[in-house]
């Protein structure tokens, strides 16, 4: 396996796969869990056995809207070193902030549309540094594929829409949630979670179900759906804050008052200062 912290290192590295038919990139901020492991296999999957996966660790602060979220973000570069060579990555790709950004960086992605609700709301630029990092990491690597779990649903959206408006040539796969036994979507914040808060967080997977329950059962108001997954999550023994739950169109990801068509369900929630996202969809 190749490690790179550097872009020109990155670059030497990827000349000498020239003739390699196939890369897939894992974009990742590291300390991987399992569900990281699910992207990895997917890629693999998809890269071939001759083909090469590439997956990046960086924290990227330009999608921290808080310095103390970035400050407190989990990091373990080593152990994540050891899983990607555990299983199977051909090349890491593990910059500074300085070797991804020029000092006087002054080029930004914005999408102006899927991005203004949910997570776009609540941490205002937190897109516009995904896209820009996203966008950046596909021209240093040229990958065919790019490989994004589904957990962030609005992020997937936002990057497959990225791609298709700037005409980027790769293929975005979307992976499914893998989920703790309890339900709880893994998550690399979940570390920083008490063993009270861990459990209790399983709520949050519990109050989607009853919401797509309800609807399977015929019911179609925002509103009633909505309030039965927040009656759920406000039931906490722990505190739980909700800092969104919205149900949207899922194509067009803005509010919708029935759910006459595909929609999602999506919603943040605070334990304390650890803020942890799911979303489940509504056929
Ligand atoms: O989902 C993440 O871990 C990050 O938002 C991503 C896609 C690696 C960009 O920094």
């Amino acid at each position: 396996m190749k490690i790179s912290n550097q872009t020109e290192e990155l670059e030497q590295t990827l000349k000498a796969l020239d003739t390699c038919p196939m890369r897939v990139l894992v974009p990742t901020m590291g300390c991987l869990h399992q569900g990281h492991i699910e992207l990895i296999h997917r890629a693999r999957q998809l890269a071939g056995q001759d083909g090469s996966v590439i997956l990046s660790v960086f924290v990227n602060p330009t999608q921290f809207d808080k310095a103390e979220d970035l400050e407190n973000y989990p990091r373990s570069l080593e152990r994540d070193l050891s899983l990607c060579r555990e299983h199977g990555v051909d090349i890491v790709y593990a910059p500074a902030p300085a070797a991804m950004y020029h000092q006087d960086h002054s080029i930004t992605v914005s999408e102006s549309a899927l991005s203004s609700q949910l997570c776009g709301a609540t941490r205002p630029g937190h897109f516009d540094g995904v896209c820009t990092v996203v966008l950046k990491l596909i021209n240093l690597t040229q990958p065919a594929i790019a490989v994004f779990g589904k957990k962030d649903y609005q992020q997937l959206a936002v990057i497959r829409r990225m791609v298709r408006d700037l005409n980027v040539p790769v293929k975005i796969e979307g992976v499914d949630t893998i989920r703790e036994k309890s339900g709880l979507a893994l998550s690399s914040r979940n570390e920083r979670l008490s063993p009270a808060q861990h459990a209790d967080a399983a709520r949050i997977r519990r109050a989607l179900l009853a919401a797509r329950k309800a609807h399977q059962q015929g019911e179609v108001s925002a509103q009633t759906l909505l309030g039965i997954a927040r009656t759920e999550i406000e039931a906490s023994e722990v505190g739980a804050v909700i800092d969104y739950l919205e149900l949207l169109d899922s194509q067009t990801l803005q509010h919708i008052d029935r759910v006459n068509s595909a929609a999602v369900m999506a919603t943040a929630v605070f334990y304390g200062k650890v803020r942890l996202i799911d979303n489940i969809e509504l056929a």
